[in-house]
């Protein structure tokens, strides 16, 4: 197999790819290992967090005193970039470090940055986003309060294999570079469904997935589709990400050989008949054949379809991605 790029456009930005702050202790000792406290009490899976990034700081105290930060980012996506797959033009992302205040600091947090976003315009195309331990209680109340919804979960599954599906009328293989056309319509059948139930459409998915994609089916990348009768039903768009020291994937997963999965549909007319199981079965014991330490996607909370299917195939949210749009709808 060739090398494949990494996979396209969802990676939920943790810190890895923005600078870290060389040598200035923007935000305090104290607040850092509360922060990396928080987060192993809150979930053990979630890898002790990096250096805060570099950035406007933002700062607020509780009611009884305790001071809190947060790093502010701002970034504007070009056109025509994968990003905007998943996220608005111009993104306002906080980096919060609400220390051991519960609820509270990030409360506050979230009232000083409200008032921050008083001296900016940042149009209809605009998000204000935080990507957050999803199991971490407290703070979930904090986001609700300021308008902020959970637009995207990063779910992790760690079992074992599943057992093999005896293949009915479906079978399951490898896509080839000929298959392109079906590969690129059934991958449109996410954005299309993705559409009704978030806040995001962009209109030209598929001719920003487009070249990636055939070049990944290029790479022999596993990219698997499904077939009913000899036609394309289904298709399940993975790769493979490390998690080592270093990288961008150290800070959002444990250290592993990650299987990611990146894109699944169903066609329309097929869905609720197994098809997606017999893929997903297929696709998880391949994975575990290689070696796969897990793997990993990330869903929409808010697809009714998606929400139950990969709970169900034995995927948990690890991280939830927090957003408010536009910029200027935060509380
Ligand atoms: C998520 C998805 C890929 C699942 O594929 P699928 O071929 O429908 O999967 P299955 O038939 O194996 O399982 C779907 C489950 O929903 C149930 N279901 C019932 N009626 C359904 C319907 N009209 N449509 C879809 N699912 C239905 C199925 O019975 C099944 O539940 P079960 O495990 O209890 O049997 C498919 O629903 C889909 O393409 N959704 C739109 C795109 C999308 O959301 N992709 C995922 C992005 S993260």
């Amino acid at each position: 197999m060739g090398p494949v790029e990494p996979p396209a456009g969802k990676a939920l930005p943790g810190h890895g790819d923005l600078p870290h702050a060389a040598g200035r202790p923007v935000i305090g000792q104290r607040l850092r290992t509360a922060q990396r406290d928080r987060f192993a009490a809150a979930d053990p899976l979630v890898p002790t967090p990096p250096p805060p990034p570099d950035g406007e700081v933002v700062t607020a105290a509780t009611a009884s005193g305790e001071q809190v930060a947060g790093v502010l980012q701002t970034k504007t996506h070009a056109p025509g970039t994968l990003d905007l797959l998943w996220s608005a033009q111009r993104v306002w992302q906080l980096f919060p470090y609400p220390g051991e205040t519960g609820t509270e600091g990030m409360d506050a947090l979230l009232r000083a940055w409200r008032r921050r976003m008083d001296a900016e315009s940042p149009g209809p195309d605009s998000a204000c986003t935080v990507t957050w331990p999803s199991r971490d209680a407290p703070a979930i109340h904090a986001f609700l309060r300021h308008g902020m919804v959970p637009v995207s979960v990063l779910a992790l599954r760690t079992g074992p294999p599943p057992a093999e599906i005896p293949p009915e009328e479906v079978t399951v293989r490898l896509a080839r570079p000929e298959d392109f056309e079906e590969v690129l319509a059934l991958t449109k059948a996410t954005f299309d469904y993705t559409a009704l139930v978030t806040s995001h459409h962009r209109p030209d998915a598929a001719e920003l997935m487009a070249p990636q994609l055939r070049r990944n089916l290029a790479a022999g990348a596993p990219i698997w589709l499904a077939e009913t009768g000899g036609v394309a039903t289904a298709v399940a768009d993975c790769g493979w990400v490390d998690s080592a020291p270093g990288t961008w994937a150290a800070e959002l997963l444990p250290k592993g050989h990650w299987g990611y999965v990146n894109n699944v549909a169903t066609r329309p007319g097929s869905r609720g008949n197994g098809i997606g199981r017999a893929l997903m079965s297929t696709v998880h014991r391949d994975f575990a054949r290689r070696g796969a330490t897990g793997t990993y996607l990330y869903y929409n909370p808010t697809n009714p379809l998606s929400s139950v299917f990969w709970p169900r195939q034995g995927y948990r949210p690890l991280w939830t991605f927090w957003e408010v749009r536009p910029a200027s709808a935060l509380r």
